[in-house]
């Protein structure tokens, strides 16, 4: 008998393969009625495959007493309920580092799109709007200030990407880092005063919730700009927004947002922001990566040999 395994969100093909080969498997996002599924399937359920979207619904741990993992793909767990499954032995795992560079990549190349004005030169391009005229002039990176919120993983791939493109990096943390060759500002609020772009790769927890709060903004400034490549939940979105009408900050450079996929209207109206749908690890090659984890995962609770990476 294959174990019984729910499904929270459709994947690339080569996981659901993987998972259908392994698992006895259950859809839960086009199940036609879900407290039905799970009146049926709750009590054998044994494990759950998930993303960091949408995490483990409450109502799903609830019918499912038999439950030993939550396999998600995706680093951050803060859609996943850690402490009650921690409470009722269940494991969790996510997949961290083999996103890493992708993340990175896609943070250096918001911020490129942002100061060198690329979504808007390829629109006057395409217009036919060249021989009119020239396109103007935009900043650059070299010899600009980054801070970075978040050193971690992807924090530190971040540093190393700004560095290559000849900037001057700096942290912020809970933690100074004795060995790294950055400047650790103990203040959020400092290290956005003397930045000239903030980039927040820090996890979504209750702790960081509306980190990055009116005053860092206002810190940050006419001249400084944020790159969110985190989650949303840790800005002040209503004040990010403000601030970018009447230019008291100078711009944004945003792949994830409060309430995704909903995207504020306010903010596609401005021209000194560039968005992208949550698309950080969003590469085949990364995705590939994550979803062997996922299946490296289970594989690994169902043979009794330790999680290759386990959160709980
Ligand atoms: P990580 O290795 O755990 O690094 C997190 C960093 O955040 C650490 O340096 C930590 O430093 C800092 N931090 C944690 N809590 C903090 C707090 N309360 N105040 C200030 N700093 C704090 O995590 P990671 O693997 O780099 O991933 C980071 C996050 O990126 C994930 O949790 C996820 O939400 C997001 N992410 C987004 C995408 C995307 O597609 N856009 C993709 C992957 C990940 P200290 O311990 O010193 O505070
Ligand atoms: C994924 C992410 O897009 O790993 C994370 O924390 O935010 C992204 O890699 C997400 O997990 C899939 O929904």
């Amino acid at each position: 008998m294959k174990p019984e395994i729910l499904q929270i969100a459709p994947m690339q093909a080569s996981v659901e393969t993987a998972l259908h080969a392994a698992y006895a498997v259950h859809r839960w996002w086009d199940a036609p009625d879900r407290t039905a599924l799970l009146t049926a399937i709750g009590p054998s359920l044994r494990a759950v495959a998930t993303d960091g979207h949408f995490g483990i619904p409450p109502e799903v741990l609830a019918a499912a007493p038999a439950l030993e993992i939550v396999a998600s793909y995706g680093v951050g767990y803060d859609n996943i309920d850690t402490a009650a499954c921690k409470a009722r032995g269940i494991r969790v795992t996510n997949t961290p580092d083999v996103l890493n560079d992708a993340v990175a990549e896609l943070a250096l190349g918001l911020m490129l799109a942002l100061c060198r004005r690329i979504p808007q030169a390829d629109a006057f391009t395409r217009a036919g709007r060249w021989p009119s005229g020239s396109f103007g002039l935009t900043g650059e990176l070299t010899g600009a200030h980054a801070g970075i919120l978040g050193l971690g993983r992807i924090g530190k791939e971040i540093a190393r990407r700004c560095q290559a493109m000849k900037m001057r990096v700096s942290y912020h943390g809970r933690n100074e880092q004795a060995y790294e060759p950055y400047t650790f500002y103990g203040s959020l609020e400092a290290m956005a005063a003397d930045v000239d772009w903030l980039i927040v790769i820090a996890p979504g927890s209750a702790a960081t919730r509306g980190l990055v709060s009116r005053p860092v903004l206002e810190a940050l400034g006419p001249k400084g700009a944020l790159v969110n490549v985190a989650r949303g939940g840790l800005i002040d979105e209503p004040s990010l927004i403000a601030l970018l009408v009447w230019g008291g900050l100078g711009g944004a450079a945003l792949d994830v947002f409060a309430d995704e996929p909903r995207v504020p209207p306010a903010l596609l109206t401005l021209d000194n922001v560039v968005v992208s749908p949550h698309q950080g690890s969003a590469t085949a090659k990364t995705r590939d990566a994550m979803g062997a984890l996922v299946i490296r995962n289970l594989a690994a609770h169902f043979a009794d040999e330790p999680l290759p990476t386990a959160v709980v």
